[in-house]
């Protein structure tokens, strides 16, 4: 047997493997099923330690985790040995995502809802001004601070009617889950070019809007990886690993619980509390806000699992305010669900997902003090994950405007 020869094998022996041996050629998203108390404890375990990409949060029903086509099978074992049910729930990411860049782009400066659209010059932040140009009288944008690589954090600002209430919304603060800053967009778009329609809501708040908060990470989800969560600060990992979790990066409870200090796990909370640029300029910009205890809702939307969410989310206890922020939520929750039938699910993060501390809801409630705080986990419940078709960006507006309308209609109503 000659060198060539023997080479020549080799080569045609890999082309063949994926369908001779059954060898995954896509990433792939497993979901498993854990059942007891050891089992969530060792998937915590994997989280940390970022080898894996946890699309959702470890919780008693279900957890996903995005694995490579060189991961699967020993993934999988793993899961067989410590007894968890492992099925694999989306097996082809990349088509998918090609899918995605696929749909339609309106041209220039337009907006529109059947696309997800980058930051830039020509589509969130120029239309955010061309909202507050064409409506000088009550609408105005604010850049609030940089990201760590220099990126504005603009804000939009409606103020029709002088309320003295405020209500602030955030988008966009984990880099991947897109339908946040589009259902953002459409809420903004509803808010300002719906007016009619909308004017009892709107006039009764004072709106501060961020539809994307950590921007560095939103672009190089267009430029770079589809899949990234975190921000894009150098924190000197030896592995070369970059970004903090801006949801971990709060001072409210700050790595007590659900978060990690691997600079390569998806939920690093960052070397100390407030690394982030973007989660400090947040912080200090709703610390004014609500100088004059003004704020009274604080709302930030996240994808996906369909989950309507208040705090805590660092301990299983209920907030002093349970009842009024359940009161309000579930009347939210379903006003969302009556729109196309989706199902959602009410909560506090702890008691739905699974404690993870120094999170922005968390801080707002329990440390700027606003009444009605609430993450809103998106669509959809898995199917598609983070690679939500474009083609669901208006359904996913149309009921989460409706859900967010009731609630802070509800808000005014004394119990
Ligand atoms: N999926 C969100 C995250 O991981 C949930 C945050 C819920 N809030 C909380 N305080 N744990 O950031
Ligand atoms: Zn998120």
């Amino acid at each position: 047997l000659n060198k060539d020869v023997f080479l020549k094998g080799i080569e045609i022996y890999r082309a063949l493997l994926p369908a001779v041996a059954n060898v995954e050629t896509d990433y792939q998203v497993i979901r498993v099923h854990p059942e007891n108390d050891q089992q969530l404890e060792y998937l915590t375990n994997l989280e940390h330690h970022g080898n894996y990409d946890f699309w959702t949060d470890v919780r008693r029903d279900f957890v996903d985790i995005m694995v490579s086509p060189e991961q699967a099978h020993v993934f999988k074992s793993q899961m067989f040995l410590k007894g968890m049910k492992a099925e694999t729930f989306i097996p082809d990411v990349q088509k998918l995502m090609d899918l995605q860049k696929a749909s339609p782009v309106a041209e220039g400066r337009a907006m529109d809802w059947t696309s997800y659209h980058r930051l830039g010059d020509a589509k969130i932040h120029s239309w955010l001004d061309d909202l507050a140009a064409a409506n000088p009288d009550t609408v105005s944008t604010q850049v609030v601070g940089q990201s760590t690589l220099g990126k504005d954090l603009k804000v939009i600002r409606i103020n029709t009617a002088g309320s003295p209430h405020k209500f602030w919304i955030d988008g966009g603060i984990h880099a991947r889950e897109w339908i946040s800053p589009a259902t953002v967009t459409y809420i903004i778009n509803e808010l300002v070019n719906n007016y009619e329609a909308n004017q009892e809501l709107v006039d009764a708040y004072d709106w501060y809007i961020l539809p994307v908060h950590n921007p560095d990470g939103y672009e190089y989800t267009f430029t770079d990886d589809r899949l990234w969560r975190k921000t894009l600060t150098d924190h000197d990992s030896f592995w070369g690993c970059l970004g903090a979790d801006p949801n971990r990066n709060w001072d409210f409870h700050w790595m007590d619980i659900g978060a990690s200090q691997d600079k390569c796990s998806e939920i690093f909370a960052g070397p100390e509390p407030f690394s982030e640029p973007c989660c400090s300029a947040i912080r200090d910009f709703t610390t004014e806000l609500n100088a004059d205890s003004s704020v009274l809702g604080y709302f930030t939307y996240h994808s996906y699992s369909q989950l309507w969410m208040s705090p805590w989310g660092w301990t299983d206890a209920l907030p002093p305010t349970y009842d009024e922020l359940t009161r309000v939520g579930v009347a939210g929750m379903n006003a969302l669900t009556a729109v196309h039938g989706t199902d959602y699910e009410f909560g506090t993060s702890t008691n739905v997902i699974y404690a993870a501390s120094g999170a922005s809801d968390d801080w707002a409630y329990g440390v700027l003090g606003v009444p009605f705080v609430y993450t809103i986990e998106l669509r959809d419940q898995g199917r598609y994950g983070f690679v939500l078709p474009a083609d669901q960006i208006i359904p996913s507006g149309e009921e989460t405007f409706a859900g967010l309308k009731v609630a802070a209609l509800e808000m005014l109503v004394l119990p």
